[in-house]
This record gives C-alpha cells, sequence and structure tokens, in this order.
C-alpha cells in the first residue's frame, strides 16, 4: 500500500480520498463516516469473493466489525505513513499495544522491554501477559544490556522511541539488527513521531504501533490506536488475534482520525517549532536544571534525533531544580496550560513526573545529577498557543512559584 511517488504532505491530502459515484462522475471531497453494523452483497457470488480474500488474509468485508471505507481510508493513511502493507485499527493506543502483543506471544515466550516505555505497559504485563504466563524484563535498551537479559525462550523486543517521560532516543538500527539475529519481532511505539517524523519500520521494527489518541487525532476529542506491519505472516498473525478479540473501532471516530491526518504535518510542525521557543526561554531560567526534548540540542539524544527522525513535536520534560512542593505550587499558578495526562491536541498541557514511573527508569539513575528529583520533572506538551503566550505564562508561575 506504500506509495513512494509523492511527498508525505501530498499523500496526506490525497489518501483515502472518496471514491466517485460511477453514474454521476461526481463525489465530495471528504470521505464520510460510513457507519454500518453489516454489509450488503449483490449476490451470493460477490459474497463468496469477500469470503475468500479475507481466506488469504486480505482485507475481506463481510460484516460491520471490520469497517467499510472510512476504516479502509485510515488504514492505507496509517501504512502511508508507516511503511506498512496492513494496519489494524483499535479503540486505543494501549488496545493496538496489546493486540500486538497477545498476537506474538505464548505462554512461556519471555519480552524484553525498554525501560522507558509508556507505563501502562507495565499494568498489561502485570495483568494479562503476567497471567498468560510471559514474564517481560524491563532493560535499558542497548545491545549489551538486552544481551545480558535475553533468554533462551525471548521472542519480543518492545521498545519505544523516544522513550516516555525522558525522550530518551534508542538506536533503533542497532537494536534491530541485534534482535533479528536472536529471531526476535520487534514491536516500536511510534506515538510521538505518528509515522511524520519518525518511521521505526524503515529504520528496522517489524511491527509499528500509533496512539492516534494523540497526533493523529490532533483535537483531544479521539481515542484510538493502530498497528501497522510489512511481513505478511506477521500481517496475518495480528489480523487473526484483532478478528478473535473482537476490536472494532465507530466510523464516526476514524472519520476523525482521518480528518486529523489531513493536518497532521502543519500541526507538528509548529508544534515544535512553538516547543523550540519554549526550549530557548526554560534554558535561560535559573530554575531548570535539564530539558528532554530530542531537537534541543542540550538533549541527551539530539545526535540521534538529527540522523533518524525528520522533525519533532511539541513534547518535552524539565526537570527543575525545585523541590516537590514548589513544583506543585508552580504547575498550579499555569494558566494556559491545562494540567492533564495526553498530548499531541491543539493545546498546552502539563504534568508532573510520577515517582514511581521515573524510579523505574534506570535512564534517570544513569544521568547521574543528584539534584535531579523525581518529584520535580514536569512534562509540557506545547500546543498551537503564541509561544509569547506560554513564555508570559510560565514566567509568572515561576513567580508565584516562589512564594510559600
Ligand atoms: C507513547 C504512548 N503510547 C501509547 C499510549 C496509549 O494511547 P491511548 O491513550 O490511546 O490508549 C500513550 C498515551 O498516552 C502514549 O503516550
Amino acid at each position: 500500500m506504500h506509495s513512494s511517488r509523492n511527498h508525505i504532505d501530498t499523500l496526506l491530502q490525497h489518501t483515502g480520498a472518496a471514491q466517485l459515484d460511477p453514474e454521476t462522475e461526481s463525489g465530495p471531497v471528504a470521505m464520510p463516516s460510513m457507519r454500518t453494523s453489516t454489509v450488503r452483497f449483490a449476490n451470493l457470488a460477490a459474497l463468496d469473493r469477500a469470503q475468500r480474500a479475507k481466506m488469504t488474509g486480505e482485507r475481506g468485508v463481510t460484516y460491520g466489525r471490520v469497517g467499510l471505507q472510512t476504516h479502509e481510508a485510515f488504514e492505507q493513511m496509517l501504512c502511508e505513513l508507516e511503511g506498512g502493507e496492513r494496519a489494524f485499527l483499535a479503540p486505543s493506543g494501549l488496545a493496538a499495544i496489546s493486540v500486538v502483543l497477545l498476537a506474538l506471544l505464548n505462554s512461556g515466550d519471555h519480552v524484553l522491554a525498554a525501560d522507558s516505555v509508556y507505563g501502562p505497559v507495565r499494568y498489561l504485563d502485570k495483568t494479562i501477559l503476567g497471567r498468560m504466563g510471559v514474564p517481560v524484563t524491563y532493560s535499558r535498551a542497548t545491545p549489551d544490556a538486552l544481551q545480558a537479559a535475553l533468554l533462551p525462550e525471548t521472542r519480543v523486543l518492545y521498545l519505544e522511541s523516544p522513550g516516555s517521560l525522558l525522550m530518551e532516543m534508542l538506536d533503533l538500527p542497532a537494536l534491530t539488527a541485534w534482535a533479528h539475529e536472536r529471531g526476535l519481532v520487534v514491536v516500536a511505539d511510534n506515538t510521538w513521531g505518528s509515522g511524520y517524523v519518525y518511521r521505526p519500520l524503515e529504520l528496522g521494527a517489524d511491527v509499528s504501533v500509533i496512539a492516534a489518541t494523540k497526533y493523529l487525532g490532533g483535537h483531544s476529542d479521539l481515542m484510538m490506536g493502530g498497528a501497522v506491519a510489512r511481513d505478511s505472516d506477521l500481517c496475518r498473525r495480528i489480523g487473526e488475534t484483532h478478528y478473535a478479540l473482537g476490536y472494532t473501532v465507530s466510523a464516526d471516530d476514524v472519520w476523525l482520525g482521518l480528518r486529523g491526518a489531513r493536518t497532521l504535518g502543519i500541526r507538528m510542525r509548529q508544534c515544535a517549532a512553538n516547543a523550540m521557543r519554549i526550549c530557548e526561554f526554560l534554558s535561560g531560567r535559573p530554575e531548570v536544571l535539564q530539558i528532554f526534548h530530542p531537537a534541543w540540542p542540550d538533549d541527551p539524544g539530539h545526535a540521534l534525533w538529527q540522523r533518524d527522525c525528520t522533525g519533532s513535536n511539541g513534547l518535552m520534560s524539565v526537570a527543575l531544580d525545585m523541590d516537590g512542593a514548589r513544583t506543585r505550587r508552580l504547575v498550579d499558578a499555569l494558566t494556559l496550560f491545562g494540567i492533564g495526562y495526553s498530548w499531541g491536541g491543539y493545546e498546552s498541557l502539563v504534568t508532573v513526573g510520577d515517582t514511581g514511573a521515573l524510579a523505574a527508569h534506570s535512564y534517570w539513575a544513569r544521568l547521574g545529577d543528584e539534584r535531579l528529583r523525581d518529584d520535580s520533572v514536569i512534562r509540557l506538551h506545547i500546543g498551537l498557543e503564541d509561544p509569547r503566550d506560554l513564555i508570559a505564562d510560565l514566567t509568572q508561575a515561576f513567580e508565584i512559584s516562589r512564594e510559600e
């Protein structure tokens, strides 16, 4: 499905266009939301063709759960973004992660995971994977550290680059080469890059997972996920599990995802430009110890970002030189940053690093700066507001935070 004919900004506008009616030779510009619970066929031969396609792993649609044109258009969009062959939609990013891991793992298998992955993956591990008898080892994501944690039963390497919280860039080509030499399947969470500024499949990963909830949806009004793969056997395995779990996504939600994707490029570019303005401001503040944002030249992963990414986004974490109580006063004093999880929408958001998650993060310990405290790391999503207003808001909040 991946086309190399046009540049990505052009593909974002033209992928999944609505078909023209053959009789009137006209049709809508935007793909409508095709809501349906089942599919109607002109004759049994047409139904047989769809069944046969389904049996060979193609996108044969005989029932509404799979989704019609709207779903297909968004799946194509994900394939174009990620350079994949098949995409599977899920009701959330976490659901996309879980369907892929359930598709690839059997009882007795072992998973190696980067210690920088999105926190709730550990929840999936503690609940379902644990019950299935699939242990997960979290490790620093370098070939040496992973080698030390490798078991004969290891089947999957699960990565996320840049990592959640501290935006740790991973050397995906080196890690995927190491994993493939050992017969592992590499799954990468690409929510940060959303297929637009980072493409794990091209860097060697076998499956890329995206929370469309973030930049693809882009308007903080949608929960959706997708998993994209190239290899036909992997696609078959994911497809079977996806079907067996009964995952489906409402056509209206898919429609929102498709609409969001049309403006993915300009939104990500603008969020990234605004984030750089905020980095410049923060780097001049005495309260700031370190900025974690791979596009920022002082970020530890900047060289890898320059090598592997074509852009950035609005997400950053900031380690502050203050105690947890002052950090909380600072966050409470912000007026333009909503206090809340998530990111990738049009608006700015802030959260405070959670002690448990950071403590589990060996990267944090490796930074080796004793002034870094896990209750004084804030995560900012820089949205589409005028960065001058965001800077004024941060400035007044820094001042208020001084008052005990
Ligand atoms: C990196 C990453 N992956 C996956 C998810 C899960 O997405 P969802 O909230 O749609 O389940 C998130 C959500 O914050 C995320 O940040």
